[in-house]
Parts: C-alpha cells; sequence; structure tokens
C-alpha cells in the first residue's frame, strides 16, 4: 500500500521525507515524489521507480524548506508514471495533496469539478481532493480540507499542505491510518509508525473521522465537523522491524489480518449500499460478456485455486460454461478458444510466467482477454483487454492470502456483473448477493477472533505427517487451497480433495492417526459431508471440522470444530479460508519454518 510521511520542523525537509519514505519502502511502491514549501514557494518533485530516482532529483534541486509531504505510491487508479504519482495539486499550484486510500465517487466528483472549469492532469482517484480544496479556500486552509473531506466517499488518509495561509500542515482520517509523531519545535505525521522512529516515539494515532492540524510546536485534534477531539499521545517502544509489521511477528499473521480491509477496498467503487454492482468503470459496456459462449481461466497456485471457485459462482449465476487450467498446461494442450470466448488470467503479481503464456496463447486465438490482478501496470494488466484490481495492498508474505480472498471477492462481482449485463439473474437476486458480499469483511473479522484455537489446535496437530482436506462443491478449491497453505510454509504432507472422491481411493489412508480437515458450513451439500465426517469416524480418522456456529450435529462427531459465522452460501469460500490460513501459520510456528519466506518458493514465480 502506499506510504505518506510529512514533517514541519528546522531539519532539512527534504532528507527527513527522503529517510521516512525510506522506511516505508517495504509496503511495496511503485513510484514517489515530495512537496516541500521553500521561502520563495513550494518545490514538487516525483519519479518513478525506487526512491533513489527521487534523491537523484532533489540534488539538483531545493534543499531546505520549512515543511512538507512525501508519498510512495502503489498504483490503485491510473498506471505508474510521474504524473500519476503524489503529490497532487490544484490548477493553481497553491495545494498538494498526498492520499491513502481509495475515493469511490472520484469519478462524479471529477464530472463536477471539470464541469466547473478545474483541469485534471492525471488518471488518479486522489486528484479530485486539491480542487475541492481549492474550490473551497477561502482564507481558510483548515476549513477548506474539512469542507472536501466531506465530499469525499471512501477511505483515506489525506495529509494536505498549502503555500498560502500560514507554515501549517492538515491531515485527515478515514479508513486509512495516519499517526501523529510529536516533537520539540518539530512534528511529524505518516501512514506508519516506522519513519518517526529515528525522531521521537511519543505518538497519536488519528482515528477515523478525525483531522490534525500540524505546526513546528503544536498538533490540534478536531472531528469533521471542527469540534476539538484532545487526546493524550502514547509512547511505542515498538523496534523498526516490528513497526514495519504493524507489531505482527510476520507480514503473513499481517496480511491474514488485513483481509476484512482489504475486501472492503475490492469492493469499494464496485458496491453501493443497496447491494448493486458496477464494473463499468473497469469493463466498460463490454459486448464481450454478451455474446460469449465460454469463458476459460488460466492461473497457477492459489490464484487458480480463486479460478475454480470463480467458476462455480459464474456459472451458477451467469449461466456460461466456465473452464479452469492450469496455466502451465493450458498453452501445450492446443486450448479451443476462439474469437467468441473470455480468457481470464488470475494472477496476483501479475508476472507469473506461466500465466503469461497462457494469456498471450488466448490473445493469439483472439478472445476477449481479461485479468484479474494485485499489481496496477503489471504485465497481465498491460496485455488485457480489461482487467479488475483486487486492491489487496502489496502481499509480502510468500503464502498468499489477502490476495486470494480478494479475488473470490472479484470473481462475485464479476460473476454479478455479467448475470446482469446478460439478464441471467433479476435485480433484487444480484442486489441480494451484492448485501452478502458487503457483510463479509465484518465477518472475516468474527473468523479472526478464532485465532487462539487455531493456534491450539496447530500445538495439538503439528507432529503430524500427513492431513487430509475435503470439501464439496463451492468448499472444494478451498480444501485444495487449504492443503497448498500447509505444504508451501509448515513442509507438511497434505492433499486437499473433493469429499465425495475420498472413498474412490484416499479413503486408505485414514486410520487412527489421519488427520481430517472438513470444510462443512451449512449450504446445499451440507448433509453428503456429513456422510463423509461418518465415512472419516469409522475409520477412526481424526476429524477437524470447519463449521457454521451452532451446530452441533458435527460438533458431536467430529474430534474439534472451528465454528464460523452464518453466510450466505457463496462468502462461505471466503470465511472457511480463514481458519485454514491461521493453522498453517501456527503449524509453521511450531515447527520453525520461515513463514514469510518458506524454503524453494519465491514471491512471484517469472520463469516457465
Ligand atoms: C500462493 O501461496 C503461492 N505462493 C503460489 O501458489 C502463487 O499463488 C502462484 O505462484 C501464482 O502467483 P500469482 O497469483 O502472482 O500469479
Amino acid at each position: 500500500m502506499c506510504g505518506i510521511v510529512g514533517y514541519i520542523g528546522s531539519r532539512e525537509v527534504s532528507n527527513v521525507l527522503v529517510d521516512g519514505l525510506k522506511r516505508l519502502e517495504y509496503r511495496g511502491y511503485d513510484s514517489c515524489g515530495v512537496a516541500i514549501m521553500e521561502e520563495d514557494g513550494p518545490t514538487l518533485v516525483r519519479s518513478v521507480g525506487r526512491i533513489g530516482n527521487l534523491e537523484e532529483k532533489l540534488r539538483g534541486i531545493a534543499k531546505t524548506g520549512q515543511f512538507g509531504i512525501g508519498h510512495t505510491r502503489w498504483a490503485t487508479h491510473g498506471r505508474p508514471s510521474e504524473d500519476n504519482a503524489h503529490p497532487h495539486r490544484d490548477c493553481t499550484g497553491r495545494f498538494f495533496v498526498v492520499h491513502n486510500g481509495i475515493i469511490e465517487n472520484y469519478l462524479a466528483l471529477k464530472q463536477g469539478l471539470i464541469a466547473a472549469g478545474h483541469r485534471f492532469v492525471t488518471a488518479t482517484d486522489t486528484e479530485v481532493i486539491p480542487h475541492l480544496i481549492e474550490t473551497y479556500y477561502d482564507g481558510d486552509f483548515e476549513q477548506a480540507v474539512r469542507r472536501a473531506v466531506q465530499d469525499v466517499e471512501g477511505v483515506f488518509g489525506i495529509v494536505a499542505m498549502s503555500a498560502v495561509g500560514g507554515r501549517s500542515i492538515v491531515a485527515a482520517r478515514k479508513g486509512a491510518p495516519l499517526v501523529l509523531g510529536l516533537g520539540t519545535g518539530e512534528n511529524f505525521i505518516a501512514s506508519d509508525v516506522p519513519p518517526l522512529l529515528p525522531y521521537t516515539r511519543e505518538v497519536v494515532f488519528l482515528k477515523d473521522g478525525e483531522m490534525a492540524l500540524i505546526s513546528n510546536d503544536n498538533v490540534e485534534l478536531k472531528d469533521f465537523h471542527g469540534r476539538s477531539t484532545p487526546r493524550r499521545s502514547e509512547t511505542i517502544t515498538w523496534s523498526a522491524e516490528m513497526a514495519e509489521k504493524e507489531g505482527y511477528p510476520h507480514f503473513m499473521l499481517k496480511e491474514i489480518h488485513e483481509q476484512p480491509r482489504a475486501i472492503r477496498d475490492t469492493l469499494a467503487g464496485r458496491l453501493d449500499a443497496a447491494g448493486n454492482v458496477t464494473l463499468r468503470n473497469e469493463l466498460g459496456a463490454t459486448p464481450a460478456f454478451m455474446t460469449a459462449e465460454q469463458i476459460h481461466i488460466v492461473a497457477c497456485g492459489t490464484s487458480l485455486h480463486a479460478g475454480l471457485i470463480g467458476k462455480f459462482l459464474i456459472e451458477r449465476l451467469a449461466r456460461i460454461p466456465v473452464h479452469v487450467d492450469y496455466a502451465s498446461e493450458f498453452r501445450y494442450r492446443e486450448p479451443l478458444v476462439g474469437p467468441k470466448d473470455i480468457v481470464i488470467g488470475i494472477s496476483q503479481s501479475g508476472e507469473t510466467a506461466d500465466t503469461l503464456a497462457g494469456m498471450k496463447e488466448a490473445k493469439d486465438r483472439g478472445a476477449f482477454l481479461m485479468s484479474i490482478c494485485n499489481v496496477v501496470g503489471s504485465q497481465a494488466s498491460r496485455v488485457s483487454d480489461a482487467t479488475i484490481y483486487t486492491h489487496a495492498g502489496p502481499e509480502i508474505g510468500v503464502a498468499s492470502t489477502k490476495a486470494f480472498t480478494t479475488q473470490l471477492a472479484a470473481l462475485y462481482l464479476l460473476a454479478l456483473h455479467i448475470a446482469r449485463e446478460r439478464g441471467a439473474l433479476p435485480p433484487d437476486e444480484i442486489r441480494r448477493h451484492g448485501q452478502a458480499l458487503r457483510a463479509a469483511p465484518d465477518q472475516i473479522r468474527q473468523v479472526l477472533d478464532l485465532s487462539p484455537m487455531c493456534e491450539s489446535l496447530a500445538a495439538r496437530f503439528a507432529k503430524y505427517p500427513s492431513f487430509l482436506y475435503l470439501g464439496r462443491g463451492i468448499q472444494y478449491p478451498i480444501a485444495m487451497e487449504g492443503a497448498l497453505k500447509l505444504k508451501e510454509i509448515s513442509y507438511i504432507h497434505a492433499e486437499g480433495y473433493t469429499a465425495g472422491e475420498m472413498k474412490h481411493g484416499p479413503i486408505a489412508l485414514i486410520d487412527g492417526e489421519m488427520p481430517v480437515v472438513v470444510l462443512a458450513p451449512r449450504d446445499s451439500v451440507y448433509r453428503k459431508t456429513m456422510g463423509n465426517v461418518e465415512e472419516v469416524k469409522v475409520r477412526d480418522g481424526i476429524v477437524i471440522a470447519v463449521a457454521t456456529e451452532g451446530d452441533n450435529e458435527i460438533e458431536e462427531k467430529a474430534d474439534h470444530t472451528v465454528f464460523i459465522p452464518e453466510a450466505s452460501a457463496f462468502i462461505y469460500p471466503i470465511l472457511t479460508t480463514v481458519p485454514l490460513q491461521l493453522f498453517s501459520y501456527y503449524m509453521a510456528l511450531q515447527r520453525g519454518c520461515d513463514v514469510d519466506k518458506p524454503r524453494n518458493l519465491a514471491k512471484s514465480v517469472t520463469v516457465e
């Protein structure tokens, strides 16, 4: 995710900003920039790529300054480029803004501002903010920022500075974190703790709906209506490494816990409060969806598992046949793909060689090519006719977690979009599904409370050499994903099977030493799955069930039951995944494995 740093004080501003941005590098970024206020006016310097490029540019320009703001951008709206890099300006070049998050209503705001005569020079959602500040500025900068944030819907952490109206920085938070660092005769603001650590450990975390007016020797907190919200600072004791992980011991655990936020970002601007779905920004009025005879999904690893769930969702909701292929197989099997087909490449990184090769194969055969991808501007998105970004934020742990669940949310949106375009579902049913999706982030939060239970299960099972994961229907790919997660980070053999297939072979493995993880939420195949639980139990197998809250029947039969909240059937895969991620994580810890960098694996596999 993007990073923010701001400083006001007597140190050399550019040094503090650049140093702060470097301490945010771990968050991932594709471009960066700073705006520095000098005696004779503001200086804006931005660059694509590494912070070293920015430093290089700064070397030739201004050094000192009085205050300034900086940003590392991880693209969400608009490709990585110097123009799209923050800070962004208004038409007059007086107001500068850096922003983390997503502005859901930016298109409507942008159209209104353009109609009022504003000139836009970037493809970002952020640029509406400086123009709104310009609109509202009447000599009071703080008031202008306040009115601007009141117009903005979505998630934001905003830090703004002005070349007029005094020596101050104004910050505002709704959803995206901002933290103040308090010094003597100087103050700091950042999206995260690491940039503050060399200077101060006295911090104030902004709350949602709060603004901060920051000057050299004062920090004032107010709500979005201008009412004061005073608060004491706290002293943090984190090391730099702990701060990067926001206090979590590993990136993987941090990323598991980020899932409610990540899914909310996937849905932002695509799903309204009533449950209406729109992917028009990404897909336009694509005729391919009206005419397509079949859809092919190509992907690898965890993304392939998301594709299998996508098949289920698209076939059920939009009624088009969907074929899912391992990308490494697709290109070599002379696939029956042509101009009447849609091919979707799913890839977190957008750089996986096998997936890219499969996508190229589809393009060569004339298919309409789409991608579902987490990295804006990646190769997958560049070769595609259309891309749905998952907006999960950078995923650093090699084991994919939040990228997977956001892919599921994006596929659910896509299935509903196609269903609407083709008239396969009535609007009220689409809205019912949309509302179920809106509930998912809060339901995941409840599942995350199961962490201690997953940890104690891991302590109990860490020495077992082999696991079977079973699921039916939409839970079958989750069984495969659970097994993959366990394999890749704890190096324990595990297999994911469709529960109905067990009797055709794997049942021979079942004995008193065989743990079987059964995914059995109360959905349409629940009864059938219960039959498989019986089959395991009569052979003395150990059943660890993931089931719906209040299911006493399974609790009596299984040896251990992890309860997830009751949800709509198509949301269950997102919820059942989370305890499996936590279980694998704690198993890896128990076995002393390197959770974030498992042996032999790379975050993105760019070779065939
Ligand atoms: C997931 O935990 C894996 N590390 C791996 O299977 C991964 O999903 C696969 O390599 C595909 O990566 P991509 O989504 O970036 O294309």
